[in-house]
């Protein structure tokens, strides 16, 4: 707006300062008031436009009243051009008028199509992620009637086996010779009631038990059972934890299954030398463990996959050992999640919110 009116006091300078004589900077003059009646037009439209053409009219009419002084009819061009800049204002600043709004209009439309976008894609992730869950749950389903009639098949023939070893063993006496292979099927057969138990801990529900457990205490006593191996292989660890006991919504016995899982994945992966680390932080809401050791690490496309029951990269392995953990986990409302830089190592972080426990 201050250009405008700057424009029109030099303009307005020009006219009455001049002596009407130099008839063809008058001629120049009199067309530069277009720039001003212009430009309020097209920026602030009609309204603006013809205001300041009236108010350039004001200022021309007694300059060329007075100072041309003619007769009107040798002055008509000069009334003409007052027309014109009320004409030009006003038109000009309807069409700015019209060009805003069919603008504001595009914008407001465009608008509109960008949420509904959002909106269709934000619906078309939850419902990819409702068939995910959706399958996985339907996986999860077979699986658990699979492994409850074959735990049903499995259990009762092992039950035979371990009572006809006993008899054997009985019949045995001292003959360390004879014990022996009554206790080799006695500790398989143990070994296949263990299996079968993983799968039941995958395939069920654990049932909410309220209960809840000292995870220093459960981590403790883990590591005091997997001392000779963690010896062995000249492991360090590492722990960073409260001083106080720090208490999980978990059974002892699930607790101790979790991080039995993650500490011989651990040793598993680390060669002599290598480290496990274990920091516990806890805030009135929520316990958070990260359980990291810095062996080999796996491809960031392999995340997820370590979860899936019978993902193993081990001969001997049956991929349920993080299975498990994860039910677990899950089944108790935390969380686990991990991450992993190949050859930097490998960090589990798993969340509790014990107050959300029902
Ligand atoms: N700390 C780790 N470092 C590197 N890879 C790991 C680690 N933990 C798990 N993995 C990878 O995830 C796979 C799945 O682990 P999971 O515990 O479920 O089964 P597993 O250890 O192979 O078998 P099981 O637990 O029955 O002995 C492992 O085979 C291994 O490839
Ligand atoms: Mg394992």
């Amino acid at each position: 707006m201050a250009l405008i009116l700057i424009l029109i006091i030099a303009i307005s300078i020009g006219h009455y300062l001049i002596p009407t004589t130099h008839h063809h900077l008058h001629e120049i003059f009199r067309r530069l008031y277009f720039f001003p009646i212009l430009l309020a037009a097209l920026q602030y439209g009609f309204r603006s436009g013809f205001l300041i053409a009236f108010i350039i009219s004001l200022i021309y009419l007694p300059h060329v009243v007075f100072q041309w002084s003619g007769s009107f009819l040798s002055n008509l061009v000069r009334f003409n051009e007052i027309l014109l800049y009320l004409l030009i204002g006003g038109l000009s600043g309807l069409l700015s008028d019209r060009t805003r709004k069919e603008r504001d209009r595009y914008r407001d439309v465009a608008e509109e199509l960008d949420q509904a976008y959002q909106k269709l894609k934000q619906q078309s992730d939850q419902m990819a992620e409702l068939e995910h869950q959706l399958r996985g749950a339907d996986r999860m389903a077979v699986l658990g009637e699979l492994t409850a009639s074959l735990a049903h098949e499995v259990r009762n023939p092992l039950g035979s086996i371990k009572g006809a070893a006993d008899i054997l063993k009985k019949r045995c006496k001292s003959d360390k010779t004879c014990l022996e292979f009554p206790q080799i099927l006695a500790d398989e057969v143990d070994r296949l009631n263990q299996v079968v138990d993983n799968y039941l801990t995958i395939a069920r529900h654990p049932a909410a038990s309220g209960e809840t457990t000292n995870v220093i205490a459960a981590l403790e006593s883990i590591f005091q059972l997997v001392g000779p191996q963690i010896r062995k292989q000249n492991i360090q660890i590492q722990t960073d934890w409260p001083d106080s006991p720090v208490s999980i919504p978990m059974s002892e016995v699930e607790a101790r299954q979790v991080f039995l899982n993650l500490a011989l994945n651990a040793l598993a992966a680390l060669t002599p030398g290598g480290m496990i680390h274990i920091q516990i932080l806890k805030s009135d809401q929520t316990v958070i463990i990260h359980f990291s050791n810095n062996g080999p690490g796996i491809p960031e496309n392999q995340l997820e996959t370590i979860f899936t029951p019978f993902y193993t990269t081990k001969k001997e392995g049956t991929g349920l050992g993080l299975a498990i953990v994860k039910r677990l986990v899950e089944s108790r409302t935390g969380t686990i999640e991990v991450e992993s830089q190949m050859d930097k190592g490998i960090t589990f972080t798993l969340t509790f919110y014990p107050k959300k426990i029902t």
